[in-house]
């Protein structure tokens, strides 16, 4: 039974205090739950910096988020493409440059149920590339900062992380025998999993305790998510679906979000999202985590596939 310590409605964002004097960077704000998470953020007088890959989407954003709170609230992007690692490298550079600290990194951004086999600029498999390699370049880059903040990390998964192969293909990282674009997105939300528990347990052997690195999502929540990279089929499914009580706004979907970056005792070796039907909706709240999400060997042979990937090596 999904655990809602919260009481009945869960999480909301009526636990927040003020956030003055926070800063939160968050990826893929300009749109969805993203969005929805600076929306909220800001109204609690934190600081938000989207890292955003389509510069026009990311200023209307903004225009959006200043008529809503004023002309002084204090939002603002760094373009980001995180399917292209120099230029997650660029973006981590201006970041280091011009906000002095994080509080949060909220790791929300993602391409999900892209029809066919794509290569980044890196030549990775679109999902993977994007969803995972790219943020574990961006944490990496970031750790410092976050570290003498004592902030937080916030890994944005998906429930298909328990849906495919449950774990990672390493014979063929790139699918180029069985692309499929429903399994192959499990796998990319699979990793950045695997990542965030084996960020624990790296940070705890070298008794690092200063940041907190939490795992949540949206449950099914109506974004531009499909929309933006799905093929027809799934967006008329996904559109039939988002009629029904299975989806919810992408503000619900953006509190487990919120949540991980702010609350205090969160559990760490958990998955936070909606507890109710099918744990897809409903109050917000400490889910169901499966067991192969944190198999050790997977985890670490993940680790150093990333490290490779990325050209990072990670120091504590
Ligand atoms: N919606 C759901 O039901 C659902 C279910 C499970 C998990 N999730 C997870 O929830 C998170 C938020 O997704 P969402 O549903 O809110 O989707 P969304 O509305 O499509 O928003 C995705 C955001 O990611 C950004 N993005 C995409 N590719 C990028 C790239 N290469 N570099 C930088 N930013 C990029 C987009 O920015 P641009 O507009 O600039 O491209 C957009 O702001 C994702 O991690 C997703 O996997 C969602």
């Amino acid at each position: 039974m999904p655990d809602t310590v919260f009481g009945p409605e869960g999480w909301t964002p009526d636990r927040l205090g003020d956030l003055q004097g926070k800063t939160y960077l968050i990826t893929g704000a300009n749109a969805g739950a993203g969005f929805q998470a600076a929306r909220t953020l800001l109204n609690k007088g934190a600081k938000v910096v989207m890292l955003n890959r389509s510069t026009e989407r990311s200023q209307a954003a903004v225009s959006e988020l200043k008529d809503e709170f004023g002309a002084e609230v204090d939002v603002s992007f760094v373009r980001m493409d995180l399917s292209d690692l120099a230029g997650v490298r660029a973006a981590a550079e201006e970041v280091l440059k011009t906000v002095p600290r994080i509080d949060a990194l909220i790791c929300n951004a993602a391409i999900a149920q892209v029809p066919t086999q794509k290569l980044t600029v890196d030549g990775h498999e679109s999902m993977l590339g994007t969803n995972h390699y790219g943020h574990f370049l961006l944490c990496g880059l970031l750790f410092d900062r976050i570290e003498a903040t004592k902030g937080r990390i916030v890994v944005v998964s998906s429930l298909g992380y328990n849906m495919g192969i449950k774990t990672i293909q390493f014979d063929d990282m790139n699918w180029d025998k069985n692309y499929h674009q429903n399994r192959t997105y499990s796998q990319s939300k699979l990793a950045q999993m695997m990542f965030a528990y084996e960020l624990q347990d790296r940070l705890a052997a070298a008794g690092k305790t200063g940041v907190e690195v939490y795992v949540c999502h949206p449950g099914s929540s109506k974004t531009s998510l499909i929309a933006t990279s799905g093929n027809l089929a799934t967006r008329i499914m996904f559109f039939l679906m988002s009629l029904s009580p299975m989806v919810q706004s992408a503000e619900k979907g953006s509190w487990p979000e919120v949540m991980c970056a702010t609350e205090d005792g969160l559990e760490q070796r958990a998955l936070y999202g909606p507890t109710g039907r099918m744990e897809f909706v409903g109050p917000v709240g400490k889910g169901t985590l499966h067991a192969h999400a944190y198999d050790k060997p997977v985890m670490v042979r993940l680790w150093d596939v990333s490290e490779d990937a990325t050209g990072f090596t990670w120091q504590f």
